[in-house]
């Protein structure tokens, strides 16, 4: 896909969201309404559409299964903000920390139905796998919940909750667009590379969570260690002997200075290069998948897009 044509769809995805928002605005506030369509990084959006490209989609539906990501993605967020208490995302405060959980619920309520309204745009059968693939966030989530404060999360467990948690949409995306493309290929790849993606993302992001700075992410770091929700590192750490016993003592410490003690047992240990070597092992088995897809160019510029996704530092 040249430079232009996935610029000029990420701008009809954008000026798509602000329509719907401008809608929503008349009748809630452009305050409240704007949480709805609110861009992030977009890393969903260019993530589908390259994947449409590359299987041959009509811009037009893969435009409309972007914004239904995005729009079911800030939903998600939306809700998970008031579950982790997250006070601060892309840089605003949210709408819990603004009007109170009631409120962030409600929002988050606005554009889940948004975004099936989006999806019911492309096809009935986009909107039957969405409700599924929503149902699968929710038990992700849910999972996650239960396990929130235990130290005793396997690496098997961890996958699963973000194989529901975060894949669940970019899987919902590949098994659309397979579904509309005019093109033979394998269909099992686009929905597994959607799996693969959103645990390479989940691993990222929850690595991201010790060590990029608020003014980088938008977010404040050590949420997850508030929250008690052990990740990958953490996890890495306590299947080794030479970290067990100082990660758990941290783990149950509330001190304020924790954070910097975890990142730096974390790097003495090697904890957050393994859990990148494990990131980079799933883009090295996703990547071929990637690469059979039929329109070879944009195949390639999707390969890339991963590549981005495990080196990204924002
Ligand atoms: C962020 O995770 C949250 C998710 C990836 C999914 C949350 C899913 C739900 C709340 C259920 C689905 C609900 C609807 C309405 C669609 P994180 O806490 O690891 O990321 P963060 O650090 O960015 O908060
Ligand atoms: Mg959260």
């Amino acid at each position: 896909m040249s430079v232009e044509a996935l610029d000029s769809s990420l701008d009809r995805v954008r000026t798509g969201l602000e329509r719907r928002v401008a809608a929503l605005g008349a009748r809630v506030g452009d305050h409240l309404a704007g949480y709805v369509g609110q861009p992030g990084k977009l890393l969903r959006t260019r993530y589908t559409l390259l994947l449409g490209r590359a299987l041959g989609v009509d811009s037009i539906q893969a435009e409309s299964v972007a914004r239904a990501v995005e729009l079911v993605h800030n939903a998600s967020l939306l809700h998970d903000d008031c579950i982790d208490e997250g006070l601060l995302r892309r840089g605003v405060p949210t709408p819990n920390a603004l009007f109170g959980d009631r409120t962030g619920i409600l929002v988050g309520d606005l554009a889940f139905t948004q975004g099936m309204a989006e999806a019911a745009l492309v096809s009935s059968e986009a909107v039957r796998s969405l409700v599924a693939a929503v149902q699968e966030m929710t038990i992700g989530e849910l999972q996650e919940e239960f396990l929130k404060g235990s130290l005793n999360v396997s690496v098997e467990g961890y996958y699963g909750v973000a194989a529901r948690k975060t894949s669940a949409l970019f899987e919902w995306a590949g098994r659309v667009l397979s579904d509309e493309s005019p093109l033979d290929h394998r269909r099992e790849d686009p929905p597994r590379l959607g799996v693969a993606a959103g645990v390479l993302l989940q691993i990222v992001d929850d690595i991201h969570d010790f060590t990029l700075a608020e003014a980088v992410a938008g977010k404040p770091p050590g949420q997850d260690l508030h929250n008690g929700r052990l990740t990958l590192p953490g996890i890495i750490a306590m299947d080794d002997d030479a970290s067990r016993e100082r990660w758990i003592g941290l783990w149950g410490e509330r001190s304020s200075g924790r954070l910097d003690q975890a990142l730096a047992l974390f790097k003495e240990g090697g904890h957050l290069d393994t859990a990148r070597g494990e990131a980079r092992r799933i883009m090295t088995a996703m990547l071929p998948w990637a690469e059979a897809l039929p329109q070879r160019e944009a195949a390639a510029e999707l390969c890339g897009f991963m590549t981005a996704l495990f080196n990204r530092e924002f």
